[in-house]
């Protein structure tokens, strides 16, 4: 069953996917910027962010040679200033240690300043491809969902959703998987009113089979 599990969300992820910039890129730098932004930031408000941040330092050279008070000011909108200064801090790691490429083995990339669990996952598989499952609060809604946990959709349930995540992550097309769950929780199964009858996942869904897909 997983390896269809896999196939039907990225099938309908090809087919349904919002058409974003960060999605025409596998450059690590500019997924990188994406994720950071998106931590906290709806993905209709990064878009332009994202766009000036890009034409402003266009690599991570760039980046990491300029002027706090630049990084500052381009980010100027976003909120939650620890992310920029950490991008600009880990930035200048990434041209000083490993010559301006993001390392791929993630127990590097977590010593990053800014680089938790979330943004080490969501780099890697989508910029790399490494198998490694990503949680946010989309994807944590769509597990528990497909298992019928009960309880709040919190990091209580996290073990459970990491367990779940390593059986039907793919070998190949981590980045797309990843991504598609997230597409699926901002798009179907929403947190009120979940469009289950558009849902690829509908047949493997516990919550769907007991009608408890609203709670
Ligand atoms: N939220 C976090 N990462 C995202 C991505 N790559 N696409 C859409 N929404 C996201």
């Amino acid at each position: 069953m997983n390896k269809i599990f896999a196939k039907d969300l990225t099938r309908w992820y090809q087919k349904h996917q919002r058409s974003l910039p960060w999605r025409a890129t596998r450059d690590p730098y500019h997924i990188w910027a994406s994720e950071i932004m998106l931590q906290q930031t709806t993905v209709n408000a990064v878009i332009p962010y994202y766009e000036r941040w890009l034409k402003t330092f266009p690599t991570v050279f760039d980046l990491a040679r300029a002027d706090i008070h630049d990084v500052l000011k381009a980010w100027q909108g976003l909120g939650y200033y620890a992310r920029a200064k950490n991008f600009h801090k880990a930035a200048g790691l990434v041209v000083d240690d490993h010559g301006g490429k993001l390392p791929v083995d993630p127990v590097l990339v977590r010593s990053l300043p800014g680089f938790g669990p979330y943004t080490t996952g969501s780099v890697l598989s989508i910029a790399y491809d490494a198998r490694l499952p990503i949680i946010d609060a989309n994807v944590r809604r769509v597990v528990m969902r497909l298992l019928a946990l009960p309880g709040e959709a919190d990091t209580q349930q996290d073990k459970k959703v990491i367990a779940f995540l390593e059986k039907v992550l793919p070998r190949k097309g981590v980045g797309d998987f990843n991504q598609a769950l997230m597409e699926l929780g901002a798009l179907v199964c929403r947190s009120k009113e979940p469009l289950c009858l558009l849902c690829p996942l509908r047949s493997y869904c516990s919550a769907y089979a007991k009608g408890k897909q609203e709670i």
